[in-house]
């Protein structure tokens, strides 16, 4: 078997003597990894003044990174120009964030080109090359047109929205004849399978068959739902060891007996947080019983800071926050806490653990993580209860979330009250299913089974129904 290369935007080379990040992708392709040895191309994360055409070098762990900076130029077109201010709001349904620019459509193309020149000298006939989210989906097709002969699977990690929505991108073709270079194309949910298969028929003109698969040329394009997850006992353990240290205790202290809701993500506009404070506001005001009892904490690590439709979110927040507290605070209560920051992650698990409920409610998410962790934190004997977005991919394998439409203040108020007030019989119960599930379905296994897919080891399977 020939080795795995990855193609990722970012890649995190880690330190001389450490070992690789605890989350994402390094997680999930560890297994991968060891058993067969591989390369991970990407960017690394540097913007620099000078144009960027070294490629780095490192060996970590018997695994070969190869990282190139990007000119300060390519930053702003590629990277803060068309993939997160045109394809992150389009492929999130926000048709009216989408902000595109020729120019910068030019230059997302003119990278990715840029990338598989650098890429394809470093490639073995037998690679496997498995290229990952959507700042990278031209890249398969510039493979292809340097002669690349490998099996190239391309994994979609955001939402995939039906052809209706996808077409208003200038350009809505080229991206979709672009997906036609690879053997594999693979989403999240079956919800996001349907929206491919309808971009692939309406934007090609051709037809999907069952499988599904596309056929073109001799070739043939696989389409399939591999949805993604966390190593599961790992970061229970990590939860049932970090809510023993001294930050989670000195926060327990604080909490004086009242319960926690946690809600933690990156402050994007797509994690529906001014929706989630005013369902939070909604709770105290129609539910005067939890007023003194409940503490609300939110963690927002700030992102993407030079992109145009994140700059007035974080005031937004800021102001809501503020807005609560005075209205309902006491001498002696707070009930929102915003850390505007990012937290490390073993510090999160301990929260996570601690919290009596999880408040996951996204306007649209490929999967959400979050979701997922909070359930592998939790105590079996006593655990919390998640509150999840109907608009999150993990809906679709977690019916046992309380389900929220974020959109509906009063909805989610509701839901918060019957979580906070949620007896331990029925917390188990719904808790439990949802562990054996994501056990069951641990992160490797996502790995594997794309894997198993692009190398031809299973056959596709019939198409959802
Ligand atoms: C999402 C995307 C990833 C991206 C990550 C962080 O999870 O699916 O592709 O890397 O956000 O965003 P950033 O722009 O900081 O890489």
């Amino acid at each position: 078997m020939g080795r795995l290369v990855i193609v990722s935007n970012r890649v995190a080379v880690p330190k001389r003597g450490e070992p690789p990040a605890a989350g994402g992708l390094a997680v999930a392709l560890k297994d991968a990894f060891s058993s067969r040895g591989g390369l991970w191309f990407g960017w690394s994360g540097t913007a620099s003044a000078e144009p960027a055409d070294v490629v780095r070098h490192a060996r970590r762990a018997g695994v070969d990174y190869a990282v190139i900076d990007l000119s300060q130029a390519a930053y702003d077109g590629f990277y803060a120009g068309y993939a997160n201010s045109a394809l992150w709001p389009m492929f999130h349904f926000r048709l009216g964030l989408l902000s595109y620019d020729r120019r910068q459509a030019d230059c997302y193309w003119q990278v990715n080109q840029h990338y598989a020149e650098k890429l394809l000298p470093l490639l073995r006939p037998d690679d496997t090359v498995w290229v990952h989210d959507y700042q990278m989906i031209p890249l398969g097709a510039a493979l292809r047109a340097m002669g690349s002969k490998h099996r190239i699977g391309y994994f979609h990690h955001i939402p995939f929205p039906p052809w209706a929505v996808f077409s208003a991108m200038p350009g809505a073709e080229d991206l979709i004849r672009d997906l036609l270079s690879y053997d594999l194309v693979g989403v999240q949910t079956n919800r996001d399978l349907t929206g491919l298969i309808d971009c692939m028929a309406q934007g090609t003109g051709m037809k999907v068959r069952p499988g599904p698969e596309v056929r073109l040329r001799g070739r043939r394009v696989q389409l399939r739902a591999f949805p993604i997850s966390i190593a599961t006992d790992e970061f229970s353990e990590l939860a049932a060891r970090s809510v023993k240290s001294a930050e989670a205790k000195r926060l327990g202290a604080s909490l004086t007996g009242r319960a926690m809701v946690i809600g933690a993500e990156r402050l994007d506009y797509t994690k529906g947080l001014p929706e989630r404070f005013k369902g939070f506001a909604a709770l105290l005001e129609n539910f005067p019983e939890h007023r003194g009892k409940v503490t609300y904490l939110q963690v927002a690590a700030p992102s993407r800071e030079d992109v145009e439709s994140y700059k007035g979110l974080k005031r937004k927040i800021e102001t809501l926050a503020g807005r609560i507290n005075g209205e309902y605070s006491d001498a002696d209560w707070t009930p929102v806490r915003y850390v505007g920051r990012a937290m490390p992650r073993d510090t999160l698990a301990g929260y996570y653990r601690m919290a009596r409920v999880g408040l996951v409610t996204p306007l649209r998410d490929g999967m959400n993580l979050v979701a997922k962790e909070y359930v592998a934190a939790q105590d079996p004997e006593d655990p919390g209860v998640l509150v999840l977005s109907k608009f999150a991919g993990a809906a679709e394998g977690m019916p046992e979330a309380l389900s929220v439409n974020p959109l509906d203040a009063v909805g989610m108020a509701e839901t918060l009250h019957a979580a906070l007030t949620m007896g331990q019989e029925e917390r188990r119960e719904r808790h439990g299913a949802m562990l054996r599930r994501l056990r069951e379905n641990s992160v490797g296994g996502w790995a594997a089974g794309f894997l198993d897919v692009l190398e031809g080891r299973v056959p596709a399977e019939a198409p959802p129904t």
